[in-house]
């Protein structure tokens, strides 16, 4: 087996850029805004924050935790901590992460297109058939493969760089870019006429429109949104120094990734809204790709500078399913690097390949191979619903017991407070670890469970 030593982030503001990269991605954009707007506003938003505190965030320190103490990948981890027979949570992560980069990274190649087309202009007209042009584009059996290796290989691209000069720098680079562009779009958003209806009804909060899915619903984008369960904050922290402060760092991604979504929610929402009132329509809202490769392209033709705002936005959309699935990708590489001990070079081809057979058969599914039919979903909705609802929920509950049950909580207290050189308060840590050994896997429980029945 490999020594201790790895490759590190150079930095503390390196290691945030690319925590919130990872966190921040299509979940943030397409999915965020659509249930804040559905499931009550602010109301929506509060019990956000609340499960984010008790469940979500004390996940991401426990794996971030063990990836900084391990300092190795998924698979590796229970035997580098002592307990060789917990082997099978990594084998979950790495699923869940090759399910991931099947549906993800053929997004990822819809935004390069749909960024193109944009640059190209091709978004003028207010009476464009979107949903037919999306529909016939995604069907087509060559284009959006060729796309998808082409986003793959960008990914494929930085990793060759290594830890620092490749994922640190980039991240540096892309995610600062990313808000830039975003609050943007926002301002362009809200000053809007009529945009103020949508602000009111994305935010201003009504519990009558909270239920038991709410509460589902919040707590299962909390997951995939830090994403959870797929190997990639535990390897992001086998990369982090010994100094670096896990708790800080996860509430800082959290929050980051929190303002990053509401922002993107007043960039869309209002837009909408305003779009709708001036055309005399009611506002559609949709969820997922049909928000933005349809709605939107509709909604920035309709606007003043709407090329201009296009542009920004598939340049946002295309820059966040970047450095998400650049995490990804790395959790996978990573794998077989520490398994394998082959080199960087060599195991980022392994990982390019292993990426584009389940990416393939999701990008057939939308046309050539739309029959082919597993539970009654094609094969992109498969993988989408597999590894969020069952192997990210599984390997983190997993994950959560590892900490929490099997390893020893003075061995935890100790990581979580630097071996005791983190000014972090006693009380805090106690709080944290209490939330990692009782309350997370409780509520990881709780969505499996409601999810299984329901
Ligand atoms: N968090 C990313 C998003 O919101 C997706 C992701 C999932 C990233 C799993 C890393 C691991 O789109």
């Amino acid at each position: 087996m490999k020594p201790f030593s790895r490759e590190l982030f150079g930095s503390r503001f390196g290691v945030l850029m690319a925590l919130a990269g990872s966190a921040i991605g299509l979940g943030n954009l397409w999915r965020f805004p659509y249930l804040t707007a559905q499931n009550g506003g602010a109301a929506f938003i509060l019990i956000y924050i609340v499960l984010l505190l008790l469940v979500s965030i004390p996940t991401m320190i426990t794996e971030y935790l063990i990836g900084r103490r391990s300092r190795t990948s998924i698979i590796l981890t229970p035997n580098r901590l002592g307990h060789p027979k917990m082997k099978f949570i990594g084998i979950f992560a790495i699923i869940s992460a090759i399910c991931i980069m099947g549906f993800y990274n053929v997004v990822g190649g819809w935004t390069i297109k749909y960024l193109t087309s944009s640059i190209m202009l091709q978004f003028g007209s207010d009476t464009a058939d979107y949903a037919g042009q999306f529909s016939e584009y995604i069907s087509s059996p060559y284009m959006p493969l060729i796309h998808t290796f082409i986003f793959t290989g960008l990914i494929a691209f930085i990793s060759f760089k290594g830890v620092k000069k490749g994922i640190e720098k980039a991240s540096k680079i892309i995610t600062p870019t990313l808000f830039i562009a975003t609050v943007l779009i926002a301002i362009r958003a809200i000053t809007l006429p009529g945009a103020y209806e949508g602000l009111k009804y994305l935010l201003v909060p009504d519990f009558s429109k909270v239920s038991i899915d709410t509460i589902q619903n919040a707590l299962g984008q909390g997951f995939f949104t830090l994403g959870l369960g797929a190997g990639t904050i535990l390897i992001y922290g086998s990369y982090t120094k010994s100094d670096e402060n896990i708790t800080n760092s996860s509430i800082s991604t959290a929050a980051l990734d929190l303002f990053f979504a509401i922002v993107a929610g007043i960039a869309i929402i209002p837009a909408i809204f305003a779009i709708s009132y001036a055309n005399g329509s009611t506002p559609t809202l949709d969820a997922g790709p049909q928000l933005v490769f349809v709605t939107l392209p509709s909604v920035f033709a309709s606007m003043p500078f709407g090329d201009i705002v296009a542009i920004l936005f598939f340049f946002s959309l295309a820059l966040a399913a970047l450095t998400s699935a650049m995490s990804i990708f790395e959790s996978i590489t990573a794998f077989i690097i520490d398994v394998t001990e082959k080199s960087r070079d060599k195991a980022v081809y392994i990982c390019y390949l292993i990426c584009l057979i389940p990416a393939t058969f999701c990008s057939l599914s939308q046309g050539v191979m739309s029959d082919v039919r597993i539970l009654g979903l094609n094969i992109f909705d498969l993988l989408d619903m597999l590894s969020a609802n069952v192997f990210m929920t599984l390997a983190s509950l997993f994950l959560l017991i590892f900490a929490g049950w099997i390893l020893k909580k003075e061995d935890i207290i100790d990581e979580l407070s630097n071996h005791g050189k983190a000014t972090t308060p006693m009380w805090i840590l106690n709080t944290v670890y209490i939330l990692i050994k009782y309350v997370a896997p409780l509520g990881v429980t709780a969505i499996f469970t409601y999810w299984l029945l329901f």
